[in-house]
C-alpha cells in the first residue's frame, strides 16, 4: 500500500526558549519543518506528507512548503516529487496527529508519524521503519539503547527538592524511542479513536490496544531538538554532512 507521513508541527517549543513555533525555527537558515519534510520525502516510498501546522499558522506553513518545493530552488531531497497537505493542529500532540490522520486520502494504507522536531533523521531509518510495516508489523518504532542509567522517582511537588528513587530499570532492556514511527493505518486510527490517555508517543496508544509494537534500530542523527544545545548539535551535523 502507498505510504503517507504525518508531521505534527503545531507545538510551541517553549523549552527551546522564546521565539517562533519550534518547527519554524531555522537550522542553517532553513526551518526545521522543511528539513523534516525533506527527510521523509527523500524516501522513495513516501508519496504524501501531511504537515500539521500551528492552528494560526497554516497559511504561513503552506507558503513555506511551496517556496521550498520550487524546482531548482532546493538541493536533492526536495519536495519535488512528493505531494504535501497542510492542516491546522490542536492543543496536544495527540490531537494534532489525529487531525493529520483525518486528512489522509483513503489509498494510504501505511502511515508514518514524524516529529518536526527531528529534522535530521536519515532516509535509511525512514526506509527501515517502512520495510518493517510492509513485512507485517502493525506498529514500528525506531529506537536506540541508552547511554544514561534511568531512575524512576517520586516527582517532587516543589522544584529543587530532592526526589526519592522508586526503581532503577535494567538499562540493557531500555530503548530511547524516536520517530518516524510506522503504522498500519487502520491500527493507528483505531488507537486514536479508543485511547484517550495522555501519552507521549503514538506507539504507546497502539500498545494500550493490546497490539504488538516492535522496535527497529534508530539513528543518532534522529535526535529531538528540544533545548538550545540541541540546535548547536543539529547545525554541527548539517555542517558535517556538507563536507
Ligand atoms: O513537545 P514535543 O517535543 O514532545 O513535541 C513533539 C512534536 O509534536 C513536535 O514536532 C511538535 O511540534 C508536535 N506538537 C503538535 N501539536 C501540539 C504539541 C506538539 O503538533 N499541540
Amino acid at each position: 500500500p502507498p505510504v503517507a507521513a504525518v508531521i505534527p508541527a503545531a507545538g510551541r517549543g517553549v523549552r527551546l526558549g522564546p521565539g517562533a513555533p519550534k518547527a519554524l525555527r531555522a537550522l542553517n537558515g532553513t526551518p526545521m519543518l522543511i528539513h523534516a519534510a525533506r527527510a521523509l520525502a527523500a524516501s522513495r516510498a513516501v508519496s504524501l506528507v501531511v504537515v500539521v501546522a500551528p492552528p494560526d499558522g497554516a497559511a504561513e506553513v503552506k507558503s513555506l512548503l511551496d517556496a521550498h518545493a520550487l524546482p531548482g530552488g532546493t538541493p536533492s531531497g526536495s519536495l519535488g516529487r512528493t505531494d504535501f497537505l497542510v492542516v491546522p493542529g490542536g492543543d496536544t500532540r495527540q490531537e494534532s496527529v489525529r487531525l493529520g490522520l483525518d486528512a489522509l486520502p483513503p489509498e494510504y494504507g501505511i502511515v508514518l508519524v514524524h516529529d518536526a522536531a527531528r529534522p535530521l533523521v536519515p532516509v535509511d531509518t525512514v526506509d527501515t521503519v517502512i520495510e518493517a510495516v510492509r513485512d507485517g508489523a502493525r506498529a514500528v518504532v525506531p529506537a536506540l539503547p541508552l547511554a544514561d542509567t534511568v531512575k524512576e522517582v517520586e516527582p517532587a511537588t516543589e522544584p529543587g527538592t530532592p526526589e526519592p528513587v522508586v526503581a532503577t530499570p535494567v538499562r540493557a532492556r531500555l530503548r530511547a524511542v524516536q520517530t518516524p514511527q510506522g503504522f498500519d493505518r487502520e491500527t493507528l486510527v483505531r488507537a486514536h479513536e479508543k485511547v484517550t490517555d495522555d501519552v507521549t508517543d503514538d506507539a504507546s496508544m497502539v500498545e494500550r490496544l493490546g497490539e504488538r509494537v516492535v522496535v527497529v534500530p534508530g539513528h543518532e542523527e534522529a535526535f529531538k531538538v528540544t533545548r538550545p544545545l540541541d540546535l548547536v548539535l543539529a547545525e554541527a551535523v548539517l555542517a558535517r554532512r556538507r563536507l
